[in-house]
């Protein structure tokens, strides 16, 4: 139970869930990785490391594959290697020039077919450009852009002359872009005139101009030109990609860089404080997510179509659309817009169309699909399935069976990954030809990964305790800090549990060993003495038949110390609730996980405050939940979507 002798902190472990879904038996057996995979990494994880390095082409081979500082790593030192030369050259040189990168489509419909040979001359071009405007090895590069492939073009083209790119995801504001500018003080802006979404071309430029129009440290703005929008232009300053990259060589002659030579920086926007930004550097995450990508999807690059639905803007897009995919040879599907443009069926259409044999998404989606009903994947042939992956929340089990039957034809393995910015790669997953699945669990920590649970004194649980995810030794794809500021890092990350990694998530273990996340520590609810997880609760509600989204919060009580308060969103054809399903909810939840966990409160809402990365605000739920001003909602999709709630709590059901 969740009171310990140290305090009231281990989670309580409330959901069964007993639903198991074995691999395909000519999946199992033909599978990448093999359940003794596990045994191997165990007993010398830096031996199994540097043997997933050797994937990759190194101009010159490491001389010790861990320096550990803690909490400072150094994978593979002495070595160097060329991200851009690992996604591309290497491909062609091996005579598969000709095989498909990326299959993009627009959301207009306008599509490219780009090869890895025209892929490297891209790049070249686009190196030899940036070179032109300036730039050097090391210099920061911001990329502000639509899901296009000069997209990707422009990170490789930033990996492969070693300058460091820091991608801002498009749907962001003017401020949330210059905080991001001053903290890297990046020296050009790559972005586009607009892009498309929900059918009509939205623009990008007017806020770079906006954003660097005090920031004299920007040089220059690269522009790509996508809508064909009206754009304000300052000469000297602002570049027509088409002028300048187009005329270039496609020839460059790539150095390699330091295994240690910053990659990337990707910032993470914590709930109130300054932005992160998570650095990343090049042998070892190249090499994590290179193995991640062909272990926990099964990849076979000869045959499979692997299709990332997330904006590059993510870390998201960044090790599965970018550099996994392509460092592994394999053809990937890039989409530029909205899953409802022009219509709700619009991945699946994609899906069919490139016969998409994997394909990799956040449990948001699924549930809008959910809601939207399963009529529509219905109308698509999706038969080329045959993994399907979920990522960016804990999966509801509920939406976990709904993806595997009604897009997987219950046949597909269903990998929920656990990992964040901060790790880089996957960290905690099923492999689809091991383990039989189950319904919202992650499973276990990847072979090579060191991940546990642990309670609130640092100690492993045993099968069937709950408590905190960490992890106990450096891997390859870790963040190597945070820009700037080494000891946010530690305060961050390392100050929670001595020598131990803390992500910040709860966890618990199931009484086979296995993982089940959480969901954030500070969303966890302490009611009566019992630390209570909101995901536990929400996948409770997602179970009920009438319910197809929920967000379930702690709000402070007088008696029980918190209470729960739940906002559920009704499948369409549950109509608008009433007292008494607000009840029938109630004992729902409280038939499924106990009567500790049954709402003091529920709220029927029209929708959900979420990030722009489709996670729900739990923060603005509680504010509202406790009659409190609204903190910040800068990061919030749709503002509108608060007045909604606040209006529907107001009228209290
Ligand atoms: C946080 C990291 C991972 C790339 C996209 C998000 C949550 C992510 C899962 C999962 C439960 C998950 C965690 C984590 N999360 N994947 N499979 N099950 N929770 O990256 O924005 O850095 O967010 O997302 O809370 O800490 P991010």
């Amino acid at each position: 139970m969740a009171e310990t002798p140290q305090g009231q902190e281990t989670l309580s472990n409330l959901l069964h869930e007993s639903r198991r879904f074995p691999p395909p038996e000519d999946l199992a057996a033909a599978a990448n990785v093999q359940a003794d995979t596990y045994a191997e990494a165990d007993a010398d994880r830096p031996a199994f490391w540097a043997k997933q390095a050797e994937r990759l082409k190194w101009e010159q081979p490491w001389d010790r594959v861990l320096d550990w500082d803690p909490p400072f790593a150094k994978w593979f030192t002495g070595g160097t290697i060329n991200a851009a030369v690992n996604c591309l050259d290497r491909h062609v040189d091996a005579g598969r020039g000709d095989k498909v990168a990326y299959h993009w489509e627009g959301e207009p419909g306008d599509t490219r077919t780009i090869t890895y040979a025209e892929l490297k001359d891209m790049v070249c071009q686009a190196s030899n450009a940036l070179l032109e405007l300036g730039v050097e090895k090391g210099d920061r590069v911001a990329v502000y852009m639509p899901m296009i492939p000069e997209t990707v073009v422009a990170m490789l083209a930033c990996a492969r002359i070693g300058a460091v790119h820091m991608v801002v995801f498009g749907g962001f504001s003017v401020d949330a872009l210059g905080t991001r500018l001053d903290d890297s003080a990046a020296k050009v802006v790559v972005t586009a005139d607009g892009g498309y979404r929900r059918g009509k071309p939205s623009s990008l430029k007017p806020a770079v101009d906006e954003a660097v129009k005090d920031r004299p440290a920007v040089q220059h703005v690269l522009v790509v030109r996508r809508t064909g929008q009206d754009v304000d232009w300052t000469d000297g300053r602002d570049v027509w990609w088409h002028d300048i990259v187009d005329r270039q060589s496609t020839e460059h002659t790539a150095e390699g860089h330091d295994a240690e030579h910053p990659l990337y920086i990707m910032y993470t926007s914590g709930t109130t404080a300054k932005p992160k930004g998570i650095l990343h550097t090049t042998g070892g995450y190249l090499t994590q997510v290179s193995y991640t990508h062909w272990a926990v999807f099964d990849l076979k690059p000869e045959t499979d179509v692997f299709w990332t639905a997330a904006d590059i803007g993510w870390v998201t897009g960044h090790s599965y659309i970018v550099y996994g995919p392509l460092s592994n040879g394999a053809t990937s599907v890039m989409y530029e817009g909205t899953p409802d443009t022009p219509h709700k069926g619009r991945f699946w259409e994609i899906v069919e169309k490139y016969g998409v044999t994997i394909a990799y998404m956040a449990p948001t989606a699924i549930r809008t699909f959910m809601k939207w009903g399963e009529d529509i994947p219905a109308g698509f042939d999706l038969s080329s399935l045959r993994v399907l992956g979920s990522v960016g929340e804990p999966i509801n089990p509920e939406a976990y069976t709904w993806y595997r039957k009604n897009i997987g034809g219950d046949r597909t393995p269903v990998v929920d990954t656990w990992w964040q910015t901060e790790t880089g790669a996957i960290m905690v997953s099923p492999l689809p030809g091991v383990h039989s699945g189950k319904p919202g669990a992650a499973m276990r920590p990847l072979p090579g990964i060191a991940a546990d649970v642990v309670d609130d004194k640092g100690e492993s649980v045993p099968p069937g305790g709950g408590g905190f995810i960490v992890v106990r030794e450096p891997w390859p794809s870790m963040l190597r800090g945070i820009w700037g500021d080494p000891e946010r890092y530690k305060d961050t990350y390392w100050s929670r549990f001595d020598g131990l990694y803390f992500p910040g998530d709860g966890a618990k273990r199931d009484e086979d060993g296995d993982i089940w996340l959480l969901g954030r520590v500070d969303d966890v609810m302490l009611v009566s003495g019992h630390n209570i997880s909101t995901t536990e609760v929400e996948s409770a509600l997602v179970a009920h038949p009438k319910v197809a989204e929920s967000a379930v919060v702690g709000a402070n009580d007088p008696t029980t110390g918190q209470a729960i308060v739940a906002f559920v969103i009704l499948r369409g054809e549950a109509g608008d609730g009433g007292e008494d399903l607000v009840k029938e909810l109630r004992e729902h939840v409280a038939a499924s996980l106990g009567p500790i966990a049954k709402p003091r409160q529920i709220m029927v809402v029209p929708e959900l405050p979420k990030t722009r990365s489709g996670k729900i605000m739990r923060r603005l739920l509680r504010d509202v939940a406790e009659n409190r001003e609204l903190g910040d909602v800068s990061t919030l999709t749709d503002a509108g979507a608060m007045d909604k709630i606040r209006t529907a709590f107001g009228s209290g059901s």
